[in-house]
């Protein structure tokens, strides 16, 4: 099937209390581990690229590698997503240029501005037959070139959500209850730590999730920031040269909650990452000799396919509802 919108997936995903896997993609490997996973369990998928990634591997070679993972993957609906699109242009050139959805993330301006932009790109997307999501509420953490300390973040605020959908038109809303972008989400000042010595941290805000779902009801929302960073990974990364101490993700079980309730898409890069540099790191430490590319970039491939299909079995449950 051709790529498709998100607005099937997120109403079966509401009704059927699972969540849709936005994984960030920026390279053919990682297209393919994911893509892998999904058709075996048959799980819909949304495939998405970042400002960053755009910089990086060009749009045209990004949309190309997912174009081909619609054709390898044949029993499962994808849509092709823009993540984080900083401005109007840049949703415009992924509308023009074959996404079939666009978040215009205005979240960072005062709230009049973020109606004004968002309004502009979902005018401009529904008439291109493309869907949009916004943000209300902001994340700590870094995405692109913009840095969020923890102290600046801020919860979305429920009493301007129906405003804000009503006037926009947005299709989908992410919101910020205490996730974070990257593999550093919390400082251990923030966290508890258990009798392994391993970071616990703080929970998700599922009251301000429940006040935004009372006041938008069948609405999907969205849960960026949500990487669990696998202890295993940064254990494995931290063996073999690697320095990220205290690397601290969200509980994979809060996870599964907020995906039985009203959230229908969960963005995950970070554990991709981790997945990937965690397996390359081994390799080089087992196999110094190696340097065919190809040798780690398999074995790494398939740590992603195994880490998104236990994501899509254990935390979204979107297995066989493709
Ligand atoms: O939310 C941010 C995503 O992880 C994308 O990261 O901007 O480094 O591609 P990036
Ligand atoms: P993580 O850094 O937690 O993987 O979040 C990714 C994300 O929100 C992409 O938009
Ligand atoms: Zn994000």
């Amino acid at each position: 099937m051709p790529l498709v919108t998100t607005t099937e997936m997120f109403k079966k995903a509401y009704d059927g209390g699972y969540a849709i896997g936005a994984f960030n993609v920026n390279n053919m490997e990682i297209v393919q581990g994911i893509t892998e996973a999904a058709q075996e369990l048959k799980a819909p998928l949304i495939l998405q690229v970042s400002k960053g990634a755009r910089a990086y591997a060009n749009h045209t070679y990004l949309v190309k590698l997912v174009e081909a993972a619609v054709i390898e993957c044949p029993d499962i609906p994808i849509a092709l997503h823009l993540d984080h699109g900083p401005d109007f242009e840049t949703c415009k050139s992924c509308i023009d240029g074959g996404f079939t959805s666009v978040m215009i993330d205005a979240s960072s301006k005062p709230f009049q501005e973020n109606i004004e932009i968002t309004k502009q790109v979902v005018e401009y997307a529904h008439d291109h037959g493309v869907v949009v999501e916004a943000e209300l509420g902001t994340l700590a953490g870094i995405e692109d070139d913009v840095k969020v300390a923890a102290h600046a973040a801020s919860y979305t605020r429920p009493e301007e959500v129906e405003e804000f959908v009503t006037k926009t038109g947005c299709d989908s809303l992410a919101i910020a209850i205490g996730t974070s972008h990257g593999a550093y989400k919390f400082t251990a000042a923030q966290c508890t730590r258990n009798e392994k010595g391993i970071l616990v941290p703080p929970p998700l805000r599922f009251d301000v999730l429940e006040e935004v779902s009372k006041r938008l009801p069948g609405f999907p929302i969205v849960l960026h920031g949500s990487s669990s960073v696998p202890q295993e990974f940064v254990k494995l990364i931290n063996e073999n040269g690697g320095n990220m101490p205290d690397a601290v993700g969200i509980p994979e079980e809060q996870l599964r909650h907020a995906a039985e309730l009203s959230v229908c898409k969960i963005n995950i890069d970070s554990d991709l990452r981790l997945a990937m540099t965690a397996t390359i790191r081994q390799h080089f430490a087992e196999h110094p000799a190696d340097f065919d590319p190809r040798q780690y970039l398999k074995p790494a491939r398939a740590a992603i396919k195994a880490m998104v299909a236990h994501k899509i079995v254990d935390v979204l449950g979107c297995d066989h509802k493709a």
